[in-house]
């Protein structure tokens, strides 16, 4: 029973190091030297070529390398009846934790304000408000916005959290549902989007959403670019009601180098890289899925692909 990595040719000596290390006498395989297809018992990617993963009529389970797997679950790529599984990774987390922290916090303590002062050697004092009268809305309290949310509360501020099932986290204030989305944007200084893609939360974030926040709310989205409608946000930076936007993906990635984002001076741009999958973290997850597969035991992470995530 192999398992095959199909991924970039960098990544493969660091995942056959670790796996090896966690399972000795794994056959561990990398496109596309496969061997026999009827070999393969586990796939892991980020994301194969189109039809790879119907190849391997004994597959038991397709393991995603990342936190989100929208851009596995839509079309025909994936075998029938194959359990999906995805990373729910503690350094992926504290990963991405620091990034919305650093969003946060550059923008609440006018970091940017203070470098445009700086270079035009003016001492001058600005207004920032207490963390404890600043809430910051988390929307979407999974594996990565509840860290957010817990971590953002540890630092005094006020903290929200918005998700599709009611959620009990201590010291956040948390609702669920379609229907508590705009009031709950309405009463966030700064929105972080935490949501997976799915076709639920597919561009929530349109003009409709931005009216529904304060005036001069600021937008953190380290989650999918398809959940904002870039031109719907263009329109909030530029007539004011958004004061700006700290952007890790985009519809388009890379982004564009014609696109608006790159130039607006209320637009802070990172290129996809809040939180990045590690092999040392990692391993251990997909060696455990491993061998749930070879033992027929429940797998770890398990993707509903009904739901999308
Ligand atoms: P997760 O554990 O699956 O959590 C998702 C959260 O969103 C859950 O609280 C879920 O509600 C909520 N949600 C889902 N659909 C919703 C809806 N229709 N309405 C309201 N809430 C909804 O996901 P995660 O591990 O935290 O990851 C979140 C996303 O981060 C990933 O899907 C990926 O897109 C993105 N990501 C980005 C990077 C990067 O480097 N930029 C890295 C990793 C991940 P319930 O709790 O009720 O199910
Ligand atoms: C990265 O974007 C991930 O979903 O892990």
């Amino acid at each position: 029973m192999a398992l095959l990595l199909i991924g970039e040719p960098r990544d493969a000596e660091g995942w056959r190091r670790e796996m090896e290390a966690l399972v000795p006498g794994i056959d561990f395989r990398v496109w596309p030297e496969v061997g026999r297809a009827e070999d393969i018992a586990m796939v892991m990617t980020w994301k194969a070529p189109p039809g790879e993963l119907r190849r391997y009529p004994n597959l038991g389970c397709i393991c995603v390398l990342g936190h989100g797997v929208d851009h596995m679950l839509p079309g025909s790529e994936l075998p029938d009846g194959v359990p999906v599984v995805r990373l729910v990774d503690e350094s992926m987390t504290r990963q991405m934790s620091a990034y919305v922290l650093a969003a946060v916090l550059r923008h609440h303590r006018k970091m940017a304000d203070y470098g445009r002062l700086q270079r035009a050697r003016r001492w001058r004092e600005l207004d920032v408000p207490d963390p404890a009268e600043t809430r910051v809305g988390i929307l979407g309290l999974g594996a990565l916005g509840g860290d957010a949310a817990r971590k953002l509360r540890a630092l005094g501020f006020e903290v929200a959290g918005w998700s599709r099932t009611p959620k009990d986290i201590d010291g956040v204030e948390t609702c669920a549902g379609r229907d508590a989305l705009e009031p709950f944007l309405g009463g966030c200084d700064i929105v972080v989007c935490m949501l997976p893609l799915t076709p639920e939360t597919r561009d929530i974030l349109d003009a409709g959403a931005f009216r529904a926040m304060k005036k001069g709310a600021y937008l953190v989205n380290p989650a999918r670019g398809h959940h904002v409608v870039e031109d719907d946000l263009l329109a909030a930076l530029d007539s004011g009601q958004l004061s700006g936007a700290c952007l890790d993906v985009f519809r388009a990635e890379p982004l564009p180098r014609g696109h608006p984002f790159w130039r607006h001076p209320k637009v802070t741009i990172t290129p996809h890289a809040a939180s990045l999958t590690l092999p040392r973290g990692a391993a251990p997850q997909v060696a455990e899925n491993y061998r749930r597969v070879h033992d027929g035991r429940p797998l770890l992470n398990l993707v509903d692909r009904e739901r999308g995530y």
